[in-house]
């Protein structure tokens, strides 16, 4: 996928990491909803882990963080981060989710928090999520779901920009699709809350097929 989407990212990565997270009590909730599925043995994978922050709060509940991104910039930051905070159990590399080339069936969970509707093709990573997952897996994902009225004009907007390299691509779908989409790729949703008509879709999956 596109340096396009890279470059915003690295462009992005600076002020991404200052930023305070928008709904802390929510974030907060979701942490510890994901943590009651995290066993001390599990091998995880983040795509998409940005500055590392979900991953180094997930890191004393597995063995090890397996965190991936394709901006550098993110990258980056995230190994500071996870430095300073003493964590040595999160391996981080700069690489496109598409190329990501591991075994598959290595993973007991794969999580990707604002991510999917940034991918171009959401039924194929979900596909690859599936077969990343070991039996029983799990997916983890809080994901923009765009499909209302209300957001007419970014679906207007957006494309101009991204036209101009300035804006990454974004896929605009409902939390309906995202579930049916789940669900063709061989998940069943276990929870699923979206805590308010604008704010991203949280859902936790098992891989069932
Ligand atoms: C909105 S940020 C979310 C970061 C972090 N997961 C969070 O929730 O704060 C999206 C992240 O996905 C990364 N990204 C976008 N497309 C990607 C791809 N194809 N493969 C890997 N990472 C990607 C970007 O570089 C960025 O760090």
């Amino acid at each position: 996928m596109g340096n396009n989407s890279s470059r915003f990212w690295d462009r992005h990565a600076e002020g991404y990491a200052k930023r305070a997270i928008s709904d802390e009590a929510t974030y907060q909730q979701k942490l510890k909803k994901t943590q009651a599925y995290m066993t001390p043995e599990m091998s995880v994978l983040e795509i998409g882990c940005g500055t590392g922050t979900t991953a180094i709060y997930h890191a004393p509940y597995v063995n090890h963080i397996h965190a991936m991104d394709v901006s550098a910039e993110m990258v980056k930051i995230a190994e500071e981060k996870t430095k300073a905070a003493q964590i040595d159990n999160i391996t981080y590399d700069c690489s496109d989710f598409d190329s990501l080339n591991v075994d598959n069936e290595k993973y007991d969970m794969v999580m990707a928090h604002n991510l999917i509707h940034l991918l171009p093709d959401r039924d194929a990573a979900l596909n690859k999520i599936n077969a990343l997952l070991k039996p029983g897996g799990m997916f983890v994902s809080s994901t923009a779901c765009l499909h209302s009225g209300a957001l007419n004009l970014l679906r207007l907007i957006l494309p101009i920009g991204q036209v101009f390299g300035r804006l990454p691509l974004v896929r605009f779908f409902s939390s309906r699709q995202f579930e049916d989409s789940l669900t063709k790729a061989g998940f069943e949703v276990e929870f699923k809350w979206q805590p308010g008509k604008v704010k991203a879709f949280f859902v936790i999956a098992r891989k069932v097929s």
